[in-house]
């Protein structure tokens, strides 16, 4: 064998397991295998892991803050007006700088699978291109996925539609819409059906934007499941934010779920944007704005966390951490539940990975060795601990390697100069 791990907890709980890696793939799990690796590495106990995924993020814009200026409202509205003001100035080089750099930073953090939305209203696809080249060159080590965003507005913007359909044909692999963004609630239903249509032409997935909003009365979550109803395209619609639904009639949710369940759309929330940028015109009580996640989860419908910004108009943050990004779901969610706990983490790992389509992902026999080992016993404490990513391991190689959180304490009364392995119990 190339690699063997010795020792793993699985998130699925079991303990004591060995992963034999050959070739890239896993060969085998199961306890005390007899084969041999190459390498080894002892988990001792540790949880191994199939990589982080973010479901929804914008590599165009991270790592741009404070260019030409910071948000200093930090509400959507001047991110988006902030954005509008740096796309003239944005070059093809610094933009491939700054998602090569962010995509180290992912890497470290054992996130290996990104899709990322791109924003196809600039005439010069700009952007398009620097991140279609940012895919090929990352490919090795992080699956990047595009989506042809129009930022501002499908119909809004002359020029989105045409700009949209010549970055698929560039290789952008998902349909991106923007539907509360449109002039009206009519243009925003028509632009689901035209996006929706042609991504099924193209047989493609469509993940919008959809419904960003504290108003109730934006619904076009119900039009996006309607059209993948409508043309077969169960399993391949995403709807990402869904904030209005925070804020939507108890009645109408409890016949909007069954809808988006038998429509086969998955949703996507974005705890750490959602609880900064809704909720920003009410005085007290303030909403928090993010989707239904526990009442989406019991409607059997597919919900992933997506880190949406790092460092960029709508947001000074960020990582690319995505277990800082399941910890503020999990407290935005209330979902403090043993089982809600694990179910925030198989939002930034197992969800996202069906969702964004990948192929051989998991750990079962024949998968790709794509894994993380962590400084944690389980999911839950990962969460807790925004665990250190000790090894971080794509196609059987260690593609990043970091210390355990500790520390050396001189305390009167304590046993004199400790290292331990902080907070683990
Ligand atoms: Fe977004």
């Amino acid at each position: 064998m190339d690699l063997v791990i010795r020792n793993a907890s699985l998130p699925d709980g079991s303990q004591g397991i060995d992963i034999a890696i050959e070739s890239g793939r896993i060969a085998a799990l199961g306890r005390s295998l007899p084969m041999h690796g190459k390498q080894e590495i002892d988990a001792a106990g540790d949880l191994v892991t199939p990589p982080f995924v973010d479901a929804h993020f914008h590599m165009d814009a991270t790592l741009s803050y404070g260019l030409p200026r910071v948000n200093s409202s930090g509400t959507l509205l001047e991110g988006i007006a902030l954005w509008g003001e740096l796309k003239p100035q944005l070059t093809q080089d610094a933009l491939v700088e700054r998602a090569m750099q962010y995509c180290d930073w992912a890497v470290a953090r054992g996130l290996l699978a990104i899709r990322s939305h791109v924003d196809v209203c600039d005439d010069r696809l700009l952007a398009v291109e620097a991140l279609l080249h940012v895919k090929e060159r990352v490919a090795p080590y992080l699956d990047l996925q595009l989506v042809a965003f129009p930022q501002d507005g499908l119909l809004r913007s002359q020029t989105a539609f045409s700009n949209l359909k010549r970055a698929i044909a560039l290789g952008v692999d998902v349909v991106g819409g923007i539907p509360h963004f449109e002039r009206t609630m009519a243009d925003g239903a028509e632009s689901i059906r035209l996006l929706c249509e042609f991504a099924a032409e193209k047989g493609l997935r469509v993940d919008m934007h959809c419904d960003e909003s504290d108003d109730p009365l934006s619904r076009h979550i119900e039009t996006l499941a309607y059209h993948a109803q409508r043309l077969g395209m169960q399993g391949r619609v995403t709807g990402s934010h869904l904030t209005s639904m925070h804020s939507m009639d108890n009645y109408y949710v409890s016949k909007l779920l069954p809808l988006m369940r038998e429509a086969g759309v998955a949703a996507i929330a974005n705890p750490l944007i959602n609880i900064t940028l809704q909720g920003r015109h009410d005085t007290y009580p303030k909403r928090r704005g993010m989707t239904r996640v526990p009442e989406l989860l019991a409607a059997g419908i597919e919900v992933a966390f997506g880190h949406d910004c790092v460092m960029d108009p709508w947001y000074s943050l960020g990582s690319g951490d995505m277990l800082e990004v399941a910890h503020m779901g999990m407290h935005v969610a209330q979902m403090t539940g043993q089982a809600a706990m694990h179910a925030c983490f198989l939002a930034v790992t197992e969800t996202p990975a069906r969702i964004l389509g990948l192929q051989d992902y998991g750990l079962t026999p024949g998968c790709h060795a794509d894994l993380v080992i962590l400084d944690a016993s389980s999911t839950i404490e990962a969460i807790r601990l925004r665990a250190a990513r000790c090894f971080v391991i794509r196609r059987g190689k260690v593609v990043s390697q970091a210390p355990p959180a500790q520390a050396k304490l001189n305390l009167p009364g304590r046993p004199e100069s400790v290292d331990f392995r902080l907070q683990r119990l």
